[in-house]
């Protein structure tokens, strides 16, 4: 018999709603045309993507013009990074970026761009303090993460954001882990452009957005047709930007209403590990709901994982796995962690999905493997 699986990595990326799953369906049967073509089929796909365009405006509290289609999260930040700073620019962005962030910046400095990596503090969030008191003559662009991926942690991205204005520097954020998960609303936060991805709200892998501000300027990453107001060329994936519309527009009315059932999961499950005397710390204040970054004392946090796996839990490592060796998170040890705390460490991503009796099952599973972990040491030691 199989047993029925737990997914617990809801900041990795989400099942789809099943709404948006007969969405997809639909549009994959029955829209194929080419959008940019004048006749019937065309149309009708142009009208899922507009639409969409709209529902991603509304969730984000944006105009659809504001609004560009691409591949992904990586291709709206790649998209950002190089189309914004040329040689000569000053960057500043932080040390615990998404490696969509970090992995461009040896290509930046490759185009004579001088970056600044501002880290995150014990709290694992970054102060609007520490990036004024580095902004240059010639810094062009600040790119700040809004919510992190590996600790859930909320940015101060109104500050941050209205620091850059007042200082006439162009501001991004990768909006990835916020959307559909906390409000996020460009009439009232200075933000020049925001990087969005479906699949970490229940929608399809492999389609993204970009939002850029009316007036901003951008260069265009990948060249070819107009689409995308000449912005990002190749046919528009017509199901996934539908299934993405709908997702923003899912997510983001039921916002308090899924808020509150993750919370309500939250409480559960640190009352549990309570219960159990299990000794563990939570990294990073100020989190979304659902999301824990957990240092569990005394176990090491892959074997956790793996453990858990085998019983039918998927939770996720909260140290980077590099050529079969485990080393502890960087991020970890800038905030403060010792280096033995960072790799006990393991990230907890509850969602929608998951009900009271799926949380108890993953606090039991817990607490039976530190148990069995101790009693085994304390036979090696005997
Ligand atoms: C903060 C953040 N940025 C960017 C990405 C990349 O998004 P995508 O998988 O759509 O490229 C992710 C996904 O892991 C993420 O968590």
């Amino acid at each position: 018999m199989s047993i029925k699986r737990i997914y617990c990595d809801i900041s990795a990326t989400t099942p789809l709603d099943p709404r948006i799953g007969e969405l997809l369906t639909d549009l994959n049967e029955h829209i194929y045309g080419n959008p940019s073509s004048i006749h019937r089929e065309g149309q009708a796909a142009k009208a899922v993507v507009e639409k969409s365009r709209r529902q991603i405006a509304n969730a984000i509290n944006a105009q659809p013009d504001e609004i560009i289609f691409t591949s992904s999260g990586s291709e709206s930040n790649n998209m950002v990074l190089k189309g914004v700073l040329r040689s000569g620019d000053h960057f500043i962005t932080s040390s615990y970026e998404h490696p969509a962030i970090l992995k461009v910046l040896p290509y930046l400095e490759s185009q004579n761009i001088d970056i600044t990596l501002i880290k995150p503090d014990h709290n694992g969030m970054i102060q609007p303090a520490d990036i004024e008191e580095n902004i240059q003559e010639n810094t062009r662009l600040i790119s700040i993460m809004w919510v992190n991926n590996e600790l859930g942690t909320i940015n101060p991205i109104f500050e941050i954001s209205s620091i850059a204005k007042e200082k006439n520097v162009l501001f991004h954020s990768d909006a990835v882990q916020a959307l559909g998960k906390i409000e996020i609303n460009t009439e009232e936060i200075p933000v020049d452009y925001l990087s969005m991805s479906a699949h970490k709200l229940y929608g399809p892998k492999g389609v993204g957005a970009l939002y850029k501000r009316g007036g901003t300027k951008l260069d265009p990453l990948i060249h070819g047709g107009g689409q995308e107001s000449n912005l990002r060329a190749s046919t528009e994936n017509v199901g996934g930007i539908g299934g993405f519309g709908m997702a923003a527009e899912l997510s983001t009315t039921n916002l308090e209403e899924n808020t509150e059932h993750i919370l309500r999961l939250e409480t559960y499950f640190l009352n549990l590990l309570n219960e159990q005397n299990i000794s563990y710390s939570i990294n990073g204040k100020k989190r979304i709901p659902g999301v824990f970054n957990i240092t569990f004392h005394g176990v090491i946090g892959q074997d956790l994982v793996l453990q858990l796996d085998f019983s039918g839990i998927g939770i996720s490592f909260g140290s980077a796995c590099a050529s079969g060796t485990v080393k502890a998170s960087e991020m970890l040890v800038e905030m403060g962690l010792t280096k033995e705390d960072a790799l006990s460490t393991v990230r907890i991503s509850f969602g929608k999905i998951h009900q009271l009796e799926d949380v108890k099952k993953v606090a039991e599973s817990i607490g039976e493997i530190l148990k069995s972990n101790v009693e085994e040491i304390a036979h090696h030691a005997g």
